[in-house]
């Protein structure tokens, strides 16, 4: 496979010589673009002997060739590692003022973003909305690290470990064996993993219920990947399309359930048996009194109060029937509140819930209910104490890629 691997200007750019030498081993041919800032780091001779391959960073460099253009066109792959703030600005904008933004420009072949970039930088609204405009293009960008970053600090902005970069990479081209999970393909095997998803439906009359937004992507994606990293899988799916179903389809378990009643029968059924229990669905905290036999009919001008009873907490009576066996998870979608942020809304819930994980994502202004898209907390309890475990956010699949490998390793070894 012919892979453009371009260089921006950031001190991980020496690591980045390891991807290089990991793509030759695997027999691809490695096309290094660096920026004029990336030989700042690392010189040409370097990736001229480590790829085999002339390096150009100028539209001017060998005009003849139309390297400019050729370089991106001949492209199967392209990864740009590391992608610093500016080269991810200048890709959104659609510059062309260099050898590597004029080959993402020609390029239409995957494109693999490798961010590595001081915490604040990618933190930076600017650098997110940079991101999200290009995954929406169609970009896959992967989640920075966390870790020690080049002064004393620490947090997300670490480049990746190499092998991993090439793992994720090579994974987006398509017809290639998916090897992005490489590393955890067996994380899962043999183990019984129970997920719910979507969102429960309370009847009123035989036409209408009380229901929530919930679409049940996120966790059929939990699914995929648990499926991916070799688990046997059972969703229990509350109301979920059968579109949103069909990638699990014939290799997990579906039950479909419509209520919160029903869903608790069966997670407490399939509980029993599962080493791994995730809730993501959305469950109704309430439901009508009473259902009406017949489709209810307005009566005069007059308002209309509905008598409500409160469901089952499923999550808490999971923890208090198999909180000591099983590793229980659970979600928790916070918009915040006047006096609380919406992640200590959530830290507060995973002590009171009382399960071992949980995963927090933010729906200010309805957002992630039924998006593509998601960004995502993972905290972890430990006694009264809770800790921040991993944050990622990306496509729902990106995501729970990344939450499936944080909580498998809770699991007792
Ligand atoms: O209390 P809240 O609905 O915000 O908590 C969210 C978490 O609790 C999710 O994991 C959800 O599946 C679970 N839950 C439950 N039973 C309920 C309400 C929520 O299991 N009645």
């Amino acid at each position: 496979m012919n892979i453009v691997l371009g260089v921006a200007g950031g001190i991980a750019a020496y690591k980045v010589c390891h991807v290089v030498r990991l793509l030759k081993e695997q027999g691809h041919s490695v096309r290094v673009v660096p920026t004029e800032a990336a030989l700042k780091f690392v010189g040409a001779p370097t990736w001229e002997a480590l790829s085999g391959q002339p390096v150009a960073t100028d539209v001017f460099d060998h005009v003849e060739e139309v390297q400019h253009v050729n370089v991106g066109h001949s492209a199967d792959l392209v990864i740009v590692a590391p992608a610093t703030a500016d080269l991810l600005a200048r890709a959104r904008a659609g510059m062309g003022n260099d050898m590597l933004a004029a080959t993402l420009l020609v390029a239409t072949c995957p494109v693999v973003y490798v961010p590595a970039m001081h915490t604040q930088m990618w933190q930076h609204p600017a650098t997110q909305d940079n991101v999200a405009t290009l995954r929406a293009r169609g970009a896959h960008v992967m989640e920075p690290a966390s870790g020690r970053l080049t002064g004393t600090d620490s947090g997300p902005g670490r480049l990746p470990e190499p092998a991993d970069i090439v793992e994720y990479a090579l994974s987006q081209v398509e017809g290639l064996p998916s090897t992005a999970l490489a590393g955890t393909a067996t994380a899962l095997a043999d183990t019984q993993v129970f997920i719910s998803a979507g969102g429960t439906r309370e009847p009123l009359d035989p036409v209408r219920y009380l229901g929530n937004r919930s679409s049940g992507k996120q966790g059929v994606a939990l699914a995929q990947v648990a499926l991916d990293m070799g688990a046997n899988v059972t969703v229990c799916a509350a109301n979920v399309a059968n579109d949103v179903l069909e990638p699990i389809r014939g290799r997990a378990t579906i039950v479909p359930v419509e209520t919160t009643e029903e869903l608790h029968e069966q997670c407490v059924a399939h509980g029993e048996e599962s080493e791994l229990i995730i809730m993501a669905a959305a469950v109704a905290d309430y439901r009508p009194a009473e259902i009406a036999e017949h489709k209810m009919k307005k009566s005069g001008d007059e308002g209309m109060t509905l008598s409500l009873v409160q469901n089952p907490d499923i999550l808490k009576d999971l923890v208090a029937r198999f909180g000591d066996t099983k590793t229980i998870v659970g979600f928790a979608a916070e918009t915040g509140s006047d006096e609380s942020t919406p992640e200590s809304l959530a830290q507060q819930k995973l002590l009171r819930k009382g399960c071992r994980a949980l995963v927090f994502n933010s729906v200010a202004q309805g957002a992630v209910f039924g998006d593509d898209a998601t960004s995502v907390i993972v905290y972890e309890r430990d006694g009264d104490d809770v800790r921040e475990r991993v944050r990622a956010s990306g496509t729902k699949q990106e995501v729970s890629r990344v939450v499936m490998e944080s909580v498998a390793q809770l699991l007792p070894s």
